[in-house]
């Protein structure tokens, strides 16, 4: 409710392309997830809240009914958004009602509530990358947010070597983590070495200025295709102005601040980068394995600092989410969890890639060092980054 705050009613609303969704809708979609899960099946006399709720709050769980196409949900009036805060409110009050009463706390509805709120911060973080997609087609170039950035110059590049080794990778955490980071299991790496850092603005400006997206040699065939289908040029939301470098922000149209973490930029993008600077992008083992140490601290969603910086010289978790050149796979003997939850994470197991870290977007309780998220190689309204790696210590 706090993210929804600065929005008009007219916000809620909008869906500007088939990948995002209307405010309205990520606020009745992660309350329905705790009714239909929880309060529907373990708490006695509930009912739903909104009839047919599920017609249209499904997101995609084809075991509970057909749900309502994606790319239309921006062409739904009612229920009202009024309406969907009520809705929001009184499963908020059954849940809390439910934690609080005397009677004994079953684990597996624990482990629902668990997973309910980790959902919930997924949908957190698409509430952000949505608005701002929605607003940036609005030639006004609203303002969702003032921010107070300083950017300061980040340190020069430190390459974090690492030798041969057989490492353990993913979780066995029983207190929460997602089907698709377990379990915990072997991997081979060879010796290879990771960046202190991801590639700035002001980096990615060299190699827009060194017909990066006019040499075909630096592109997979696809990302290729991808530049001239759509005529890329530069990252999502930049545009080119009387010598400078303009993008949109959700604090408003900005200059492209070269110290800033390069963002919104596809995997293709992320993969040519790396080519043309002569690396590699990490795989989403070496990234593990890397940083599984390191302190989940950095810029997160709860600073309300929604555009990329690197703070300290030094950036691994928050900031951007980095592409790795790892697919979206299942780990070896990891299972499909059973009926609805099956389709939760592990059904999107192709022609996805991984992507480690967190973003500006995501809270920080939400992030651990075994963390996958995954997006298909074209998309570039995450807040997506780069960091590079190279072969040998
Ligand atoms: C992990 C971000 C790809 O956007 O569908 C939301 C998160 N899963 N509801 C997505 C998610 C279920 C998921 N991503
Ligand atoms: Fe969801």
């Amino acid at each position: 409710m706090k993210i929804v705050e600065p929005l008009e009613i007219e916000d809620f609303v909008i869906q500007a392309m088939p990948d995002t969704s209307p405010p309205k809708w990520h606020l009745a979609h992660s309350t329905w997830f705790f009714e239909d899960f929880i309060l529907i099946k373990h708490v006695a006399g509930y009912d739903y809240y909104l009839k047919d709720a599920r017609k249209l709050f499904n997101s995609y769980y084809e075991t509970l009914g057909t749900p309502f196409p994606r790319s239309m949900r921006g062409t739904i009036a009612r229920p009202t958004v009024q309406t969907i805060i009520n809705y929001r409110k009184h499963v908020d009050k059954k849940i809390t009602s439910y934690l609080s009463s005397e009677q004994e706390i079953d684990d597996e509805i624990l482990a629902l509530i668990k997973l309910g709120i980790h959902h919930e911060q997924q949908h957190q973080e698409l509430l952000i990358t949505d608005i701002k997609y929605n607003f940036s087609v609005n030639p006004l170039s609203p303002v969702y947010r003032e921010s107070h950035i300083q950017s300061v110059a980040p340190a020069p590049v430190e390459w974090l070597s690492f030798a041969e080794e057989v490492v353990t990778i993913g979780t066995n955490e029983e207190d929460f983590s997602f089907d698709n980071e377990r379990p915990a299991h072997k991997q081979y790496l060879y010796p290879f070495s990771i960046s202190s850092r991801p590639v700035t603005n002001g980096e990615y400006i060299n190699f827009i200025e060194d017909n990066g997206y006019s040499t075909a040699q630096y592109w997979l065939s696809d990302g290729w295709e991808e530049v001239k289908r759509n005529n890329l040029t530069a990252p999502l939301y930049w545009h080119h102005q009387d010598g400078t470098w303009f993008n949109y922000t959700l604090a408003g149209l900005k200059e492209v601040q070269e110290h800033e973490p390069v963002t919104h930029i596809s995997y293709y993008e992320a993969d040519a980068y790396a080519r043309w600077a002569g690396y590699r992008l990490p795989t989403e083992q070496e990234w593990e394995w890397a940083f599984k140490d390191e302190k989940i601290e950095g810029q997160f969603l709860e600073s309300l600092q929604l555009q990329p910086s690197i703070q300290n010289g030094k950036a691994v978790y928050g900031t951007v989410w980095e592409w790795t050149r790892s697919p979206y796979v299942p780990y070896p003997e990891s299972a499909r969890p059973e009926g609805a939850l099956g389709e939760y994470n592990v059904k999107f197991m192709s022609n996805q890639m991984i992507l480690r870290g967190g973003s500006c977007a995501t809270p920080q309780h939400h992030i651990r060092p075994t963390y996958r998220n995954f997006f298909h190689a074209d998309k570039r309204w995450q807040f997506s980054g780069i960091r590079l790696a190279k072969d040998g210590k």
